[in-house]
């Protein structure tokens, strides 16, 4: 059973993405659960304060120090966490080795910055782990730990119901995912390859291992290089 407990300033965007598909059957069967976390609830005044101007000036708001620790002390009371993960731009490029690895973890607390980020010194004493998931910016974390939480999710043993199929997934092996086709067999004249028609196991492996370095080789050398 995995926890993954996520502190945000939106919590609206973090309704839909573990409420549906396989995210949802997770945490139906009891294997993950996502708790939401509105950071205002440890604002430190009537106005629901948890962000300032930075010193030094420039644009945009950044959030304090105050609400965060308490938040993140509040929750520790409950739980002992293996990782305190910041969602930022300058975090670690997120991949599909990083998302095994936080899969086989129990407790994970997530902290969603928004506007300019969160204040430094809270990076420096809670955040153990800092992740991107690409070099682009959003407007806050809540998207992007959105992706860990779905990426990590599917791997906890039992949650997909065929549990070779995170197997078979592109990256897990450096090599992408071969084609898939399902019926009918002619579309329009666009015929499904032969070998997947004739049912020999043997052949459906080997015909879609070579697909899988095709596709790697010509739309990501760089992950073929590799090892
Ligand atoms: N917050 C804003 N942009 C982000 C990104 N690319 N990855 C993780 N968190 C973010």
């Amino acid at each position: 059973m995995m926890t993954i407990d996520i502190i945000t300033v939106v919590p609206d965007l973090l309704e839909g993405p573990f409420s549906h598909s396989i995210m949802k059957r997770a945490q139906d069967k009891g294997l993950l659960t996502v708790r939401t976390h509105n950071l205002r609830k440890w604002a430190i005044n009537k106005h629901a304060q948890v962000d300032d101007y930075p010193f030094g000036g420039g644009a945009g708001m950044v959030l304090m120090c105050e609400p965060l620790a308490n938040a993140i002390e509040e929750l520790q009371i409950n739980t002992s966490y293996d990782a305190i993960i910041y969602m930022t731009p300058d975090g670690k490029t997120f991949d599909q080795p990083m998302a095994n690895q936080l899969s086989m973890l129990q407790n994970l607390l997530i902290i969603c910055g928004h506007y300019k980020g969160i204040d430094q010194r809270i990076r420096d004493q809670y955040i153990t782990m800092e992740i991107s998931i690409g070099d682009y910016v959003l407007s806050g974390g809540e998207l992007a730990a959105a992706v860990v939480v779905d990426a990590i999710g599917r791997l906890i043993p039992g949650v997909l119901s065929d549990e070779t199929s995170a197997l078979t997934d592109s990256f897990q092996d450096n090599l992408l995912a071969p084609p898939v086709y399902t019926r009918p067999a002619d579309f329009r004249g666009m015929k499904v390859p032969e070998i997947l028609l004739q049912g020999d196991p043997k052949k459906v492996e080997d015909w879609r291992f070579e697909q899988s370095v095709e596709r790697t080789k010509t739309r990501r050398p760089d992950l073929f290089k590799e090892d």
